[in-house]
């Protein structure tokens, strides 16, 4: 479906490039023949994974907290000052949680907000003067859990429910400027994601309560994302458990609930026992 030709010489930034969705999506752009900006905190991680990426001519690796609005605007300005444009911003640097609201430290909630929406925020912000000017694209990543919520994730939850409802905005403000927003929502993905998923303290959970085998692959999701950009659609939702869960949730939000519930229940060390 998707074609060399769509991501040639585009110039794209990929946040949270060091793992998982991010990482697999800056390597399937930069066999496509992109220029890649990988971002994410890690430098030395980012550096020593980027010869997956692309040659060091069509890749460039920032080190940049995407909670810091200044190093959001340096790492915008690396990119334009090094190609001098760009074409797709991927907000996907994402961080999650795994703890009952009764029993959460607030900091954590905070953690969540500042790297999920205002990364996003902070990102898009600078980027967009050079994406309008590109006609470009601005993606969110988001999950499912941005439309029907999962229990022990409220900061999670409710950071990807804001940068729908941020992302949905923004199409609507450039709806005659050639912008193109896409809200995409991976369901379960094999990653890092909940071995760095906060605790109620505000720990790394340092495991994962599923079988990481039995998920989508990380480059499959990449490849899902690469279709979604081509076709320049507005909204992506990955897999049939989580195109069903969204249907439902809009459809029997109560029975949706109680499904939700139960899911969670049998989920291994579940927070409700
Ligand atoms: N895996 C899933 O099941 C799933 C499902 C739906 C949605 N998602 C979403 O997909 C996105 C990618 O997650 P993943 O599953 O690939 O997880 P991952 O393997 O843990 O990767 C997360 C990435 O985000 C970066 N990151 C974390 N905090 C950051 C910060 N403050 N500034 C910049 N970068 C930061 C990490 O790099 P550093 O630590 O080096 O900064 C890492 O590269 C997230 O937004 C996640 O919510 C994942």
């Amino acid at each position: 479906m998707r074609t060399e030709q769509y991501f040639k010489d585009k110039v794209i930034i990929v946040t949270g490039a060091s793992s998982g969705i991010g990482l697999a999506s800056a390597r399937l752009f930069g066999s496509l023949g992109a220029k890649v900006v990988m971002a994410a905190r890690s430098y030395d991680k980012l550096l020593s994974l980027s010869p997956s990426v692309g040659s060091p001519e069509n890749v460039l690796c920032v080190r940049c907290d995407v909670s810091a609005e200044s190093e959001c605007r340096t790492m915008v300005e690396e990119t334009v000052a090094r190609f001098g444009r760009i074409d797709i911003l991927v907000n996907n640097a994402g961080l999650s949680m795994r703890a009952m609201f009764k029993d959460l430290d607030l900091k954590v909630i905070h953690s969540l907000m500042d790297v999920n929406f205002w990364g996003t925020v902070n990102c898009t912000k600078y980027a967009l003067p050079y994406l309008l000017q590109a006609k470009g694209q601005v993606v969110g990543v988001i999950s499912i859990a941005g439309y029907s919520a999962l229990p022990a994730r409220t900061g999670y939850s409710s950071s990807k429910y804001a940068i729908r409802g941020f992302l949905d905005t923004l199409r609507i403000e450039h709806l005659k400027d050639g912008l193109g927003v896409l809200v995409f929502a991976p369901g379960y993905t094999s990653s890092n994601v909940r071995n760095a998923a906060l605790t109620a303290d505000g720990s790394a959970q340092g495991e994962t309560p599923l079988d990481e085998g039995k998920l989508m692959s990380a480059e499959e999701c990449a490849e899902r994302l690469a279709v979604g950009l081509e076709k320049r659609k507005s909204e992506l939702i990955l897999t049939g458990l989580g195109k069903a869960t969204v249907v439902a949730h809009r459809l029997f939000p109560r029975l949706t609930d109680r499904l939700t519930y139960k899911f969670i229940a049998r989920e291994k060390d579940s927070p409700f026992k």
